[in-house]
């Protein structure tokens, strides 16, 4: 049995925003009976706690020092819901997860002082049995050793299709025309970062999901962790 944090498993799941890596990483965790760590609810709280502060987001010192004080702790309700991410002792599940929260993570994660303020919090979420990665460098960067390395991708107009039929459900008003190029513009800017900028890590196993059922996906995952 494993009992160091560097000899327990992990699969990282890195991709673009509505590749549908939040959905596979959540099944394929549960699945394993294996931890979860949503990377980007780290960045969208932090993003979060600096606009409420009133933080200019260009000024990186100050952000990073707002990266550096929120509390940030996710809260599983195990009533079969989202969990909840509590900032500051405040439940900002719901406000982190619009679209401007989103464009804000993305540009407070350019940040390379922000990254690492965020660096060993992602590292403390490597626990026994074993974990799931989900994020953009999990891979690349954060748990560089993983066993098990995926990099999900699917065309943009799917995935602004996917994010168009999520917020039509939660009966906010979205045009798929402004999803599709806010989600250029985030893939653009987080690809192109100068640190940890959004790649397949080496040896990764590269699933495109556009045309894939969500089952499909997850099986392919718990394959490379448990080949059939
Ligand atoms: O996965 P998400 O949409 O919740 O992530 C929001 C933003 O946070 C994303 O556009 C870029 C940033 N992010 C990152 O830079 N590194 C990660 N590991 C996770 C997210």
């Amino acid at each position: 049995m494993q009992n160091t944090a560097t000899g327990v498993p992990v699969l990282t799941i890195d991709g673009p925003s509505g590749s549908g890596k939040g959905t596979i990483s959540r099944a394929v965790a549960d699945t394993l009976g294996w931890h979860l760590l949503d990377s980007g609810a780290l960045y969208r709280a932090v993003g979060y706690a600096a606009s409420m502060a009133g933080i200019d987001l260009s000024d990186a010192a100050a952000v990073t020092r707002c990266a550096e004080t929120t509390k940030i702790t996710f809260r599983d309700l195990n009533d079969g819901g989202e969990t909840r991410v509590i900032v500051n002792s405040h439940d900002a599940t719901d406000e982190i997860r619009t679209e401007t929260c989103g464009a804000t993570a993305s540009v407070i994660a350019a940040i390379a002082t922000v990254r690492a303020a965020l660096f060993e919090k992602q590292r403390s979420f490597r626990k026994a049995p074993g974990l799931v990665a989900d994020g953009r460098d999990m891979g690349t960067v954060v748990f560089t050793d993983a066993a098990y390395k995926i990099f999900l991708t699917a065309s943009a107009e799917e995935r602004a299709r996917r994010r168009y039929k999520q917020l039509k459900a939660k009966g906010l008003s979205v045009t798929l025309a402004s999803l599709l190029r806010e989600i250029q513009a985030r893939d653009e800017r987080d690809a192109t970062r100068k640190v940890a900028p959004l790649k397949p890590a080496a040896g990764a196993l590269i699933v495109d999901t556009t045309a894939v059922a969500v089952e499909e996906v997850i099986a392919r995952v718990l394959a490379v962790v448990h080949p059939v």
